[in-house]
């Protein structure tokens, strides 16, 4: 699979960081029942959201610079976006899950703020973010659209854009978000601009690049009643087609909240998953399950991280543990190969490497900040050690530094 082994190994005496090889970054990650593999070697998925790279709404920036004051969004520093690539490696992480690199619609600084329209700016960020991805060797994938209607937009919008007010439950209204054919076209329309934007870094559209080896139709997706399921088959199945007819060699993620078990006949999908808030075990091994019984792939794709989101700092160790076994040597086919902690955020770079982001939601880890509680700290090293033996490697308690780039 590596034809540049001495290539490879002269990139790894001089820069750490950089673990992959040219050939291997244009290798699509493939699947072959409940397994994914990178060339003939199997491959975990685990990893991180961070969930800004396309759009944040957490830093005011610098007087002049794009700012939608009423969501507080702005675009991240490409310095910020360099940070948590080279802390992702840190990590052990392989994979990033990202809300803002697939939804955009609706703000002022989307890509499409409004109905049909394309706001080129709004890629610089995304293709440095798939850039420095490549470099760090981290795989992307990312949702389309949103259950929820915050800064970087959702279904929301898309319903607002045809006229449709729905209130944010219970509302029947809602669902039309999948049945109006002429939203549902606005949606593919949506999806398209975004799969043959081609990369100013690269010259490769995200349909065409590696990097980006899934998307999901969306973001926990309900129906008018959060988790309740009721995101309709043939939708799925008409959405992650049209998803694969752009980029043939991407893996099509079901963005349903939670296993529908009608979708598991849906022959498009590649991958389930479900996530975490807490951490339960017996709800994992049900939908791996149902998962096996089709052959096909299970993430764990966001799991409350913190001793207080997951009721017991214990939990974690299991859940870990319980993947683990599943993805260990001489297992064919492991179901559940990856799972992702949300959510990471970095340092202010460029502007102040010593000050980190905060995010309001209480979930933020922060790699090696000197302010966090020691309980906080060794929950970190914990989800490290994890993710490096998902890649078959063992790592003590210690946090290797990460480069915060000044300028
Ligand atoms: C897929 O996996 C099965 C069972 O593990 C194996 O027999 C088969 O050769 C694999 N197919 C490919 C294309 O690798
Ligand atoms: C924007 O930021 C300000 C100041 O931090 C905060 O008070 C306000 O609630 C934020 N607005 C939104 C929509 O989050
Ligand atoms: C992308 O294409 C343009 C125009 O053909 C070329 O000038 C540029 O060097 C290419 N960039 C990369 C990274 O290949
Ligand atoms: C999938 O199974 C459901 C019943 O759960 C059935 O109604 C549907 O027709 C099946 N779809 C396909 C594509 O086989
Ligand atoms: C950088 O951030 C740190 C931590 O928040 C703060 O103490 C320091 O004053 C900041 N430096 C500058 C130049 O703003």
């Amino acid at each position: 699979m590596i034809s540049t082994t001495i290539f490879c190994s002269l990139v790894l005496l001089t820069l750490p960081f950089i673990t992959t090889s040219q050939s291997v970054a244009d290798t699509h990650i493939t699947r072959n029942g409940s397994a994914l593999y990178l060339g003939s070697d199997r491959w975990t998925a685990s990893g991180a959201n961070v969930y800004w790279l396309g759009l944040d709404e957490n830093v005011r920036p610098p007087a002049g610079e794009p700012y939608d004051p009423v969501t507080n969004a702005s675009y991240p520093t490409k310095a910020r976006i360099t940070e948590i690539f080279d802390t992702m490696v840190a990590l052990g992480a392989r994979t990033v899950r990202s809300q803002t690199i697939g939804i955009s619609v609706g703000n002022p600084l989307s890509v499409m703020p409004s109905l049909g329209v394309v706001n080129e700016k709004a890629f610089e960020p995304i293709d440095w973010a798939v850039r420095e991805a490549r470099r760090t060797g981290v795989r992307i994938f990312a949702p389309f659209t949103d259950n929820y209607d915050y800064y970087h937009g959702g279904k929301f919008v898309f319903l607002r854009w045809r006229g449709i007010i729905a209130s944010k439950s219970g509302d029947p209204n809602i669902q039309q978000f999948y049945t109006n054919r002429q939203i549902v076209d606005d949606f593919k329309n949506y999806i398209e601009i975004v799969m043959t934007h081609k990369n100013s870094y690269s010259n490769l559209t995200y349909a065409e690049d590696p990097t980006i080896f899934a998307y999901e139709t969306g973001n926990e997706l309900s129906g008018p009643t959060f988790d309740d399921k009721n995101v309709p088959a043939d939708w799925t199945d008409e959405i992650l087609s049209f998803i694969k007819s752009l980029g043939p060699h991407k893996l099509a993620v079901d963005g349903t909240y939670g296993i529908n078990t009608a979708h598991l006949n849906i022959s498009s999908i590649d991958i389930f998953s479900d996530h975490f808030y807490p951490i339960d075990i017996n709800k994992l091994a049900q939908g791996v399950a149902q998962v096996q019984s089709v052959n096909k792939v299970y993430f764990a794709a966001e799991y409350g991280w913190t001793p207080q989101s997951q009721q017991n700092s214990a939990k974690m160790e299991t859940f870990f543990d319980w993947i683990e076994k599943r993805n260990s040597a001489g297992v064919e086919q492991p179901v559940v190969v990856g799972d992702h902690f949300w959510s990471a955020f970095g340092r202010n770079a460029p502007a102040n490497c010593s000050s980190f982001l905060p995010h309001n939601d209480g979930l933020t880890l922060h790699y090696d900040n000197p302010a966090d509680p020691q309980d906080r700290r060794a929950e970190v090293v914990k989800i490290r050690r994890h993710l490096f033996r998902m890649q078959g490697q063992t790592v003590g308690t210690a946090l290797p530094p990460v480069p915060c780039p000044t300028t």
